[in-house]
C-alpha cells in the first residue's frame, strides 16, 4: 500500500469520487501556464516551474491514492528547445534535482516510473538519473507516471514509421498487414492504453503536439488554473466532469450502456451504506 493515504476532508472527496462512477484509467495532462504564474507574482518564469513540482508532487500523490493506473505528464515539448537557452539550461537543472529529490518517495509509494521522448537529446546527467530512477521503480505495481521529456505527437508518429519501414525492409513486416494496432506497437506508448481524459492548464485550446495519436478519444478538460495552482482538489473537478460525459467512440447514445453504470452505481452505494 501507498505510503501516503488520503485523510479528513481530502479522504471524503476521494470517496465520493470513487462511488460516483469510474476514475480514469489514464490521466494525461499538459502542464501549461508556469511563466505566466511566475509573470503575476512579479517573480521569474523558473519561479513557476519551480512552484510547479509542487503540483506535480500533489497530483501524482492523489492519483495513486485514487486508483488511477496511468499518469502522462507533457514536462517538455520538442518545440520547448527552441525556448530561450537559459530558460531551457534552467529546465534541464530542476529537472534534475525533481529527480533526484522525489525518486525515493515515489519508489516507497510503488510508483513505476516511464519516459517517453526523443530521450537521448537530454543532457547526459538527466539522462542518467532518469535511467537510474526508472530501473529502481520497474518492478513497482501502483501508479504508472509517464513524463513526457523532449516529447511531441509528430515526433512519436515520425518514429514509428521510420523504424517500421526499416522492418518492411528487411521483410519482417509486410506493408499489406500494416494495421493500426502494428503501428500503434512502434508508438513510444506502446505498453500503455490511450488516455480518458486529457487535462490542459492555463485556459489555452490547444493540444501543442501532444500525443496525436493516443488522445483519438480521450475527454478533453480544460482548466483556466495556471499549473502551479493545479492541485488535487482541481483534479477532481476534472474527474467528476469526466465521469459526467458520455463516451460514445461513434455510436449513439442508446447503444451505450449508460443505464448499467448508474444501477452497478446503485447497487456499490447500498453496499458501501450496509457496512456503515
Ligand atoms: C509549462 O509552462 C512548462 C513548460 C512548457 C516547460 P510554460 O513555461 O509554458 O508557461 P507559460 O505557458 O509561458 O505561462
Ligand atoms: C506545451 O506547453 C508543452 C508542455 C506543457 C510541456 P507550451 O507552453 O510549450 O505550448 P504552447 O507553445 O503554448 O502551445
Ligand atoms: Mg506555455
Amino acid at each position: 500500500m501507498p505510503l501516503e493515504k488520503a485523510t479528513g476532508q481530502d479522504k471524503k472527496l476521494q470517496d465520493r469520487l470513487l462511488q460516483a462512477g469510474e476514475i480514469p484509467q489514464h490521466i494525461a495532462i499538459i502542464m501549461d501556464g508556469n511563466g505566466r504564474w511566475a509573470k503575476r507574482r512579479g517573480m521569474p518564469r523558473i519561479a513557476g516551474h519551480h512552484e510547479g513540482v509542487n503540483s506535480v508532487r500533489d497530483i501524482v500523490e492523489a492519483c495513486g491514492q485514487l486508483g488511477v493506473k496511468y499518469l502522462t505528464l507533457y514536462a517538455f515539448s520538442t518545440e520547448n528547445w527552441n525556448r530561450p537557452k537559459h530558460e531551457v539550461s534552467l529546465l534541464m537543472r530542476l529537472l534534475l534535482r525533481a529527480l533526484r529529490d522525489e525518486r525515493d518517495r515515489l519508489h516507497q509509494n510503488e510508483v513505476q516510473l516511464k519516459a517517453i521522448g526523443d530521450i537521448a537529446k537530454l543532457p547526459q546527467d538527466v539522462q542518467d538519473e532518469l535511467l537510474d530512477a526508472i530501473k529502481l521503480m520497474e518492478d513497482n505495481r501502483g501508479l504508472t507516471l509517464v513524463l513526457a521529456l523532449s516529447y511531441s505527437g509528430r515526433w512519436d508518429i515520425t518514429n514509428a514509421i521510420r523504424r517500421m519501414a526499416e522492418d518492411v525492409r528487411l521483410g519482417i513486416v509486410k506493408p499489406a498487414s500494416v494495421t493500426e494496432d502494428l503501428l500503434a506497437s512502434y508508438l513510444s506508448t506502446k505498453d500503455i492504453p490511450d488516455p480518458d481524459l486529457l487535462v490542459r492548464t492555463s485556459g489555452e485550446l490547444r493540444i501543442s503536439n501532444f500525443l496525436l495519436w493516443q488522445l483519438a478519444y480521450s475527454e478533453l478538460f480544460i482548466s483556466d488554473e495556471y499549473w502551479p495552482s493545479f492541485r488535487r482538489k482541481q483534479l477532481y473537478s476534472a474527474i467528476a466532469e469526466f465521469q459526467k460525459r458520455e463516451r460514445r467512440f461513434g455510436k449513439v447514445s442508446e447503444q451505450i450502456r449508460k443505464r448499467q453504470g448508474s444501477l452497478e452505481y446503485v447497487e456499490r452505494f447500498l453496499k458501501s451504506v450496509s457496512k456503515l
